[in-house]
């Protein structure tokens, strides 16, 4: 008993070290046993988040995105609309977050006088909106419903406000705004 409980205990420590000399194992992102990648720092010290468009569908409407721009025609359009289909066909994600920076005053400005804060996010929230940015057939199935309810209501008085008139769906859709 006693020598298993060591064997066990040794095994352990051994996979803690070659965690540890590889990527970080605490991130969940990471992609294990992708080896480093020759002339780069991936795999040493950087690593690429897995990309998952439909988390970022869910977090392209919860975290608010949605509230100012459309993909799919669900959206505010007092920004640009995030359709794939007119995003670059290949698209390295860190130029979306240079264009987010290049946007970055005018954004953040409209995020405090509509939403009261500013959007934070993580790397990896970021990385699985990138990829909903990007991935056709998952914007397809995007619809209000995948909206809060608590967001959607910002959509219509977004439309409100920015266009000075409301549409008539809009109004139809109200019923469903909530009193807080
Ligand atoms: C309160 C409104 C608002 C919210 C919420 C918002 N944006 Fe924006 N965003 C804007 C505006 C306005 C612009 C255009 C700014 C400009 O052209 O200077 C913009 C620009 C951008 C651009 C650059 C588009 C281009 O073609 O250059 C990207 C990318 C972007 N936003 C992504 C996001 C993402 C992702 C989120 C959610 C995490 C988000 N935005 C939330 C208002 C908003």
């Amino acid at each position: 008993m006693q020598t298993k409980t060591w064997l066990i205990a040794l095994s352990a420590l051994a996979l803690t070290a070659m965690g540890t000399s590889g990527l970080a194992a605490s991130n969940k992102g990471v992609i294990h046993k992708v080896p480093a990648v020759k002339g780069t720092m991936l795999g040493k010290h950087l690593f690429l988040p897995r990309m998952d468009p439909r988390k970022g569908k869910m977090l392209f409407a919860s975290k608010g995105c949605v509230t100012c721009h459309s993909i799919n025609g669900v959206g505010g359009d007092d920004a640009p609309h995030l359709d794939a289909k007119t995003m670059p066909k290949v698209m390295n994600p860190f130029d979306f977050v240079a264009k987010m920076w290049r946007a970055a005053p005018a954004m953040i400005a409209a995020q405090n006088d509509e939403l009261g804060h500013q959007i934070l996010f993580t790397g990896q929230e970021l990385a699985d909106i990138i990829a909903f940015v990007h991935d056709p057939k998952t914007q397809k199935t995007f619809t209000l419903n995948d909206v809060p309810e608590k967001v959607r209501a910002k959509i219509m008085s977004d439309d409100e406000d920015m266009s000075g008139m409301k549409k008539d769906e809009d109004k139809k859709d109200d019923k469903k705004k909530s009193s807080d």
